[in-house]
């Protein structure tokens, strides 16, 4: 038997992605303000280059997170407390999360059954040098968007689950989005099944502000990707050096929001879309929004959305929240 294999969708149910990418990139530079999705970050480069981010001192959400699961994994694992289970993870990226949180499973001597699902190929490949299965291990990988994973997982997934949602990938959702991502989440769980979901806390702006804007310019460096996938996947001209990162805190959406500026005015082709593209100097494309939480915005989301909170676990510095929720749903 293989511990590890990759469950593949129907390519008759989905559009090609290529295509997908062109529509969405038609949609956003046609509309004002001009905005593409931060779903298309992640293509080979992308994924490589947040890695990279991920280790920058600047960049503290990570390595805060990792010292929260480094410190609750067992716990996490008593608390659920289950012989065998289904782990399910949303936007797995290179997996060394999960790692740490399956190794806490299987030092409880708990059966795993791992589903790691990523609309990136890259992100695939890259977990599958992290995570080694084995006999109490086994790896059923799906490359996808994150509910066409989450339905061909359904079919195969008989225990308790698990849902991960890390890195704060919740805060690139409005408050609205949030919602509607929950509470389709808790359509798709059984009574009791639970979700662990990683919040960065709202904090010092300086602090926030360096985490987007990092000193060796590796977070303008995977915005601008974005431009060179488009370039490179639908033949567009958009010359790098005349566009510009900028990272900023809005306050009153507690939200970190990610531009890139065209520093002057000028004229993009698309091939792909047979169709130019005007900026003005210092028009912005929206790319990203990273909403910060504070704990009562995170129990309001669970109240909200059909979930109970189980317990939030923090950092020394309590800058992020990684927080257990359960399914309350009443088997009648
Ligand atoms: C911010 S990274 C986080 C990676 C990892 N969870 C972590 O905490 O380090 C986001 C990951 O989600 C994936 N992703 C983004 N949007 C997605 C979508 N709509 N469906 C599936 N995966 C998605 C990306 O490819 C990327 O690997």
């Amino acid at each position: 038997m293989t511990h590890f294999r990759l469950l593949t969708q129907n390519p008759h149910e989905e559009a090609a992605p290529d295509d997908q990418l062109a529509i969405d990139v038609l949609t956003g530079l046609s509309a004002m303000p001009k905005h593409l999705s931060a779903k298309y970050f992640y293509d080979d480069t992308g994924s490589e280059i947040f890695q990279k981010i991920t280790q920058h001192k600047d960049y503290y959400l990570t390595a805060k997170e990792v010292e929260i699961i480094t410190n609750i994994k067992k716990q996490l694992a008593d608390v659920i407390d289950e012989q065998e289970i289904d782990i399910i993870e949303l936007g797995v990226g290179d997996g060394h999360k999960s790692q740490l949180i399956i190794d806490g499973f299987l030092q409880s001597g708990c059966k795993v059954n791992f589903y790691p699902i990523d609309i990136s190929e890259k992100a695939m490949l890259m977990l599958q040098e992290n995570i080694v299965p084995n006999d109490n291990l086994t790896i059923r990988g799906v490359i996808a968007e994150y509910f066409d994973g989450l339905k061909l997982v359904r079919g195969q997934s008989t225990n308790k689950q698990l849902v991960l949602f890390l890195g704060s990938n919740i805060g690139n959702f409005n408050r609205e989005q949030s919602l509607g991502f929950l509470r389709k989440l808790w359509a798709s769980l059984k009574a009791d099944d639970y979700i662990f979901i990683g919040y960065d806390l709202k904090k010092d702006v300086q602090r926030l502000t360096a985490a987007y804007n990092d000193e060796d310019g590796l977070t303008a460096q995977f915005n601008l990707n974005l431009l060179s996938r488009i370039n490179k996947e639908l033949g567009a001209n958009f010359k790098l050096e005349k566009f510009q990162h900028f990272g900023v805190y809005n306050p009153v959406l507690g939200a970190m929001e990610s531009y890139v500026l065209s520093t002057e005015k000028q004229e993009v082709y698309i091939s792909a879309l047979q169709r130019a593209f005007q900026f003005e100097a210092y028009e912005a494309i929206h790319l990203e929004y990273s909403y910060k939480f504070s704990t009562k915005d995170i129990n309001q989301l669970s109240q909200q959305t059909g979930f109970k909170v189980v317990k939030h676990f923090t950092d020394s510095n309590a800058y992020f929240v990684d927080s257990l929720w359960q399914v309350a749903k009443e088997d009648r």
